[in-house]
């Protein structure tokens, strides 16, 4: 790896600006979900102990350049200061004056957080000047945000070039996995793709076909390649106007080798709800007033199959309608059996992806998988196999 972490830079007395990446869900003022909050504190707490200066970048929300009261990150403080156990000061800028006078009377052993990046327009627009404004203030760049290096914006990527930077703990830990799951894998390599659409997931099939062994297709996406077989999926959710893609993602597969799983049963309903009357029936048997949403019990032993015979496991999207009960039934199992597996030191499992990591936390498997990782873009665009501007600028 070309990019250096916190252990190459000498931090002692030295200002560090440390993107992290605090997007957290908030109701009514308060945090619901810290646990991007809870996977920065250890780089936080490295920088402290190393006698450094830790300055946080943050942004929260899209406030597109302007400053949107709702959006600060002041309500985020004390979230922050009781995860660290530390003091934490926070300053209504980002750059200029009062945030240079921020970080200079920052008493020692305090982290400063700055306001929300966003709401300066040169920001998003990868700015010159915003990104030399905040380089002012610091010594040292630690980008600790893979969640957001997929964004080419001034505190990810012009930033990293003007100041010595290096990767932060989290960093480390989700490249680290990664490339564990997909540069250097272990074989067989199984992926499970899931979600609504495959317009969504065209190029993260492209990539993954020359990469793993299988592909596990799931949610609304397998009724698409269902139908693109001629099969009859009644009122399912479906893409039927990329019937000629999916026949051609199946041909580039089988070119590749990769073979692609789709469900043989599937559970079907009237209804798009809760605890809806449903049936068990063969994938190709979906009557036509109903539709699939869900696996069935056939298909997750399969699925239970493949992963027992995988080394290495890399999961995005669900394989059912996880939202309602009892159409999380198919991701539940087949998550539990990864983690059941992963927890046996007999697969390597990683998963990302904000829909992916809520299933696997409601099905309890997510403790179990070797990584969770904290993004959903970027780890989607990383599984597309592009280069993330904000790990680039590392000189990763
Ligand atoms: C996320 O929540 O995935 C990251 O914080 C990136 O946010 P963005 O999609 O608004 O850039």
């Amino acid at each position: 790896m070309a990019w250096k972490t916190l252990d190459d830079m000498d931090l002692n007395g030295k200002t560090v600006l440390t993107r992290v990446d605090i997007n957290v869900p908030v109701a009514d003022g308060k945090v619901t979900d810290d646990t991007r909050i809870q996977r920065i504190i250890p780089t936080i707490k490295d920088i402290l102990a190393a006698g450094g200066k830790p300055v946080l970048l943050a942004h929260f929300g899209r406030p597109k350049g302007q400053v949107v009261p709702e959006l600060s990150l002041a309500p985020l403080r004390e979230a922050l200061e009781n995860a660290l156990g530390s003091p934490v000061e926070f300053c209504d800028k980002a750059i200029g004056e009062r945030a240079a006078r921020a970080v200079n009377t920052l008493p020692e052993g305090a982290t400063l957080l700055l306001e929300n990046v966003r709401f300066y327009p040169g920001e998003a627009r990868n700015g010159p000047k915003f990104a030399a404004a905040l380089a002012l203030m610091g010594d040292i760049y630690c980008n600790d945000a893979f969640s957001v290096s997929h964004r080419a914006h001034a505190s990810t990527e012009a930033l990293a070039r003007l100041l010595p930077s290096c990767a932060g703990r989290l960093m480390q830990a989700e490249l680290g996995a990664l490339e564990t799951a997909l540069s250097t894998p272990q074989h067989p390599v199984v992926a499970v793709v899931g979600g609504a659409k495959v317009s969504t997931k065209l190029d993260l099939l492209g990539n993954l076909i020359e990469k793993v062994d299988q592909i596990v297709i799931g949610g609304g996406m397998a009724n698409t390649f269902l139908a693109a077989q001629g099969i009859d999926v009644g009122k399912s959710l479906c893409e039927h106007d990329l019937a000629d893609t999916a026949r051609d993602i199946l041909a580039r597969a089988g070119a590749a080798n990769c073979e692609l799983i789709l469900p043989v049963d599937v559970v079907v309903a009237r209804e798009f709800k809760a605890g809806a009357d449903n049936e068990t029936v063969a994938a190709d048997a979906c009557p036509g007033n109903a539709m699939i949403l869900d696996a069935g019990p056939k298909s997750v032993a399969q699925v239970g199959d493949i992963f027992a015979a995988a080394k290495t496991l890399v999961w995005n999207g669900p394989l059912g309608a996880f939202e309602i009960e009892p159409f999380n039934a198919a991701t539940d199992a087949a998550a539990l059996k990864a983690a059941e597996l992963t927890k046996a030191g007999k697969l390597i499992s990683v998963a990302g992806g904000g829909d992916t990591v809520a299933a696997l936390n409601n099905s309890g498997a997510a403790k179990d998988f070797t990584y969770i990782s904290t993004a959903g873009g970027a780890f989607l665009e990383w599984l597309e196999g592009k280069t993330l501007p904000g790990v680039a600028a590392l000189g990763g």
